[in-house]
């Protein structure tokens, strides 16, 4: 896959000298012109062709042969449909909330004096504030829509089977921590929902078996939700998001060890499996982006306001309760689960556990078929599930009452239930023929 090494140097060609490689650091002469890591000069991994000054940066800092290998080189399955561009929709959207987000902490004031007002004048005052912050409020909606299509993705085609345990994991990590920083970052504006929102976290926290007053208190650091929490939450925003790109680094190290899944579920077998990244999946991915920011910014210019509650355009005011309290809409599967239970304690427990079960899947699920087109049992498991978050996604937008508790019962017991009988299902399930290379494969 890489090119020979070349000796930067003199930017010629000339391979370094026999044995080189095998001279130990003891022997490697020491002086001003032994620069190499054992003695021997810098080389670089780049092919013959690339520029002078391409092959001297990248002997002595190889980013530009890793990003060739793992960017333009690197082999991905001829077979990957749409729904493999969501990963690079989640990464765009992600630099833009970290860009937008960097701007409006330079104006926003973490107090509760002063939040509520900052975040106005960021929108009526400052050159432009408008657009960035709907470019990052748009930009939340479309991150978790973007995440959740990426989710069921992998649960259809079973990317989260062996070998890409920790490719998972590292998913599933990322997700707490974007919905972490989406509760923080929704307090921010300190309006009534921002507000009230958080009264009701911190008190389902608080309802956490042992742990849940100690965590409230230090959510919250005092007895009141105020200034300090107000701190806190702005602290924890602006550095999760950084954290976030952080682990993304680490998600994308892992899935580049294993190789991408793929719509077959079967491993590449061969260079007839597989393209090479660039220009095919630059090519498709560009092409999903482009209509993906098409409807990013028809949120963003023509319909700011559609995805904002009307309540927290007014400043918060602990002495009056809005007539609902209703989370974000990707909040909203959780909250019906947590409002389906009678107990208190128990909704927090159950609406936990159900994200908590999905980082078990690698485990719950002992069939070796990955893809759920080859397997007639869990394929419609999989599709009532999504049905279920669906449908609980609905029911926590609608009062706790009726016909919409009694959809959000029925749909939690379908999500759990999925996790109950995943660990057999392979004892009933007669899979169909998998193809012997992908070059054969059902198009995607
Ligand atoms: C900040 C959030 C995330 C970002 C930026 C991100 C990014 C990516 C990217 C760029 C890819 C490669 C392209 C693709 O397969 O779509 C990928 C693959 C993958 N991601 Fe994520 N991801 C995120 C969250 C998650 C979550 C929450 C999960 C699930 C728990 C997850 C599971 C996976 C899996 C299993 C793959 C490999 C898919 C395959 O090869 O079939 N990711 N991710």
């Amino acid at each position: 896959m890489a090119g020979p090494r070349h000796d930067d140097v003199s930017g010629s060609d000339r391979p370094p000298p026999p044995g080189a490689n095998e001279q130990s650091a003891a022997e490697a002469p020491v002086g001003p012109l032994s620069y190499g890591r054992f003695g021997g000069p810098p080389t670089s991994d780049l092919p013959p062709g690339a520029p002078p000054l391409a092959h001297w940066i990248d002997a002595r800092l190889p980013v530009l042969s890793y990003l060739r290998r793992e960017y333009v080189e690197y082999p991905t399955p001829r077979n990957l449909n749409h729904l493999w561009n969501f990963g690079a929709f989640i990464t765009v959207t992600l630099v833009l909330m970290i860009l937008t987000g960097l701007f409006l902490a330079l104006n926003y004031e973490p107090s509760v004096a002063g939040a509520f007002a900052s975040v106005e004048a960021i929108d009526r005052q400052l050159p432009s504030g408008w657009l960035l912050r709907s470019i990052h409020m748009a930009g939340a909606t479309l991150f978790f829509a973007a995440l959740y299509v990426h989710i069921f993705r992998s649960l259809y085609y079973g990317s989260y089977k062996r070998p890409r345990e920790l490719l998972w994991l590292t998913g599933m990590l990322l997700m707490f921590m974007v919905m972490a920083t989406a509760f923080f970052g929704y307090v921010l504006p300190w309006g009534q929902m921002s507000f009230w929102g958080a009264s009701v976290i911190v008190s389902a926290v608080s309802a956490v078996p042992l742990l849940g007053h100690a965590l409230a208190a230090l959510l919250q650091g005092g007895a009141i939700l105020g200034d300090v929490a107000i701190h806190r939450f702005f602290v924890l925003h602006f550095l999760l998001g950084f954290a976030i790109a952080g682990v993304v680094g680490l998600h994308v190290l892992a899935l580049h060890v294993t190789g991408s899944n793929n719509p077959a579920g079967i491993e590449a077998r061969g260079p007839g499996d597989t393209l090479p990244f660039h220009p095919y999946y630059t090519s498709k991915d560009g092409l999903g982006l482009v209509v993906f920011l098409l409807i990013y910014a028809a949120l963003v210019f023509f319909a700011p306001g559609w995805l904002t509650e009307a309540d927290n355009y007014l400043p918060a005011d602990p002495a009056v309760t809005p007539a609902e309290i209703r989370p974000e809409w990707y909040f909203s599967p959780f909250f019906a689960i947590l409002r389906a239970v009678p107990s208190r304690s128990g909704g927090v427990l159950l609406a936990g556990l159900s994200v908590l079960l999905l980082c078990l899947m690698p485990w719950l699920d002992r069939s070796p078929v990955r893809s759920a087109r080859y397997r007639p049992v869990y394929r419609p498991m999989v599709i009532v599930l999504a049905m279920a978050f669906l449908t609980l996604l609905a029911a926590g937008l609608h009062p706790p009452n009726g016909i919409w508790l009694l959809l959000s019962r029925i749909a939690a017991g379908c999500w759990f239930g999925f996790f109950v009988l995943l660990p057999f299902v392979h004892r009933i399930e007669t899979p169909r023929t998998l193809p012997g290379q992908l070059a054969v494969a059902d198009p995607a």
